[in-house]
């Protein structure tokens, strides 16, 4: 009996120390116990590795006026690199690319917009190349910015930004497919179509070849993956930080041509991607039939309180399915 007290004792010590399950809408803790700032994220996948970078959110949101959509605005804090080997466990890594202060003419100022950043690795150069979305404060000035490191959580040195083929960048993604060719895919022609751009063999600049897929459906937040030889895209709707649906493409090859779905969410609030907005899709094996829809549960008033949402996502056939689970 006098065994009994210490023996509960333990085991609910045992189950307080076991990593809780994250649930949806709070935001994710690191291993050091801060919330995890990684905003419209994407990951790098690299030697047993998971690399999250995303945007950091932080200080006082206010709200642009004389915008023809609800323009709230945090400054641009740079963007933040975690590591992880389970997806679970989180180490912060440290800035990878630092916003700066006080020159209003550079791309990385505090007083733009630095949103999205991805992440691939080039084998031919042996670089780690970032690419993200660089704005002003109303959004016009649509470009696509690129920096480059030779480790994976960085620092990532600036290089500049372009508008690929002269063509407008707002919400963007990139995409390495399995012959080492990588893709810029961005939002363009004031949000109207999608384009989706061979980048060079460096990664560090958008070759001639691009196609405009989604034209006038008004697309963004955009996440490709791939799966059994089939391309597919997620996107959601233009409606500014408030969610609406997704819906998702499929193709044959990633410039095109590409065929729309419908929305690939089911359960409650599946006509809102649950409350949240689309930022990547993550392999989670080999086959290429199971992944990881990773969204932002945006907050408008406070983007730094903005969370997240995970959730597994299943491919049958040229079917995607998002099904809502609680943690
Ligand atoms: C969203 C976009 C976000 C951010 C926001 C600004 O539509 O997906 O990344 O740019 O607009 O209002």
């Amino acid at each position: 009996m006098r065994y009994v007290l210490p023996v509960i004792i333990m085991l609910l010590a045992v189950c307080c120390l076991r990593a809780q399950p994250a649930t949806h809408g709070n935001n994710l803790i690191d291993v050091d116990g801060h919330v995890i700032n990684a905003h419209g994220a994407g990951v790098l996948y690299y030697n047993g590795v998971y690399y999250l970078f995303g945007e950091i959110k932080k200080g006082a949101t206010w709200f642009v006026p004389n915008q023809s959509w609800e323009d709230y605005r945090v400054p641009a804090g740079g963007i933040s690199c975690y590591s992880s080997t389970d997806l679970s466990h989180w180490k912060y890594e440290g800035v990878a690319l630092p916003a700066i202060t006080g020159d209003a003419t550079s791309d990385i100022d505090t007083g733009r917009v630095m949103e999205r950043p991805k992440v691939v690795y080039n084998s031919l150069t042996k670089k780690f190349v970032m690419w993200l979305h660089i704005d002003k404060n109303d959004y016009s000035y649509a470009h696509a910015g690129v920096a480059v490191s030779d480790q994976p959580a960085g620092p990532y040195t600036y290089l500049g930004s372009v508008k690929p083929n002269g063509q407008d960048s707002r919400d963007m993604t990139l995409f390495k497919d399995d012959d080492g060719k990588a893709y810029l895919i961005h939002a363009s022609e004031g949000n109207n179509t999608m384009q989706i751009c061979l980048l060079t063999d460096d990664y560090l600049s958008p070759s001639a070849t691009y196609s405009r897929v989604l034209v006038n459906r008004n697309r963004e937040a955009p996440a490709m993956f791939k799966s059994r030889g089939r391309y597919f895209l997620i996107t959601s709707a233009c409606t500014g930080w408030s969610p609406n649906a997704a819906t998702y493409a499929v193709a044959d090859s990633p410039l095109g041509p590409w065929k729309e779905q419908g929305n690939p969410c089911t359960g409650p609030n599946a006509e809102t991607t649950f409350n949240a907005q689309s930022t990547y899709v993550l392999p989670m094996d080999e086959k290429g039939s199971r992944f990881l829809f990773m969204a932002d549960i945006w907050n408008k008033t406070d983007l730094p309180g903005s969370a997240y949402l995970w959730l597994p996502l299943q491919v049958d056939g040229d079917t995607v399915t998002i099904r809502w689970i609680d943690q």
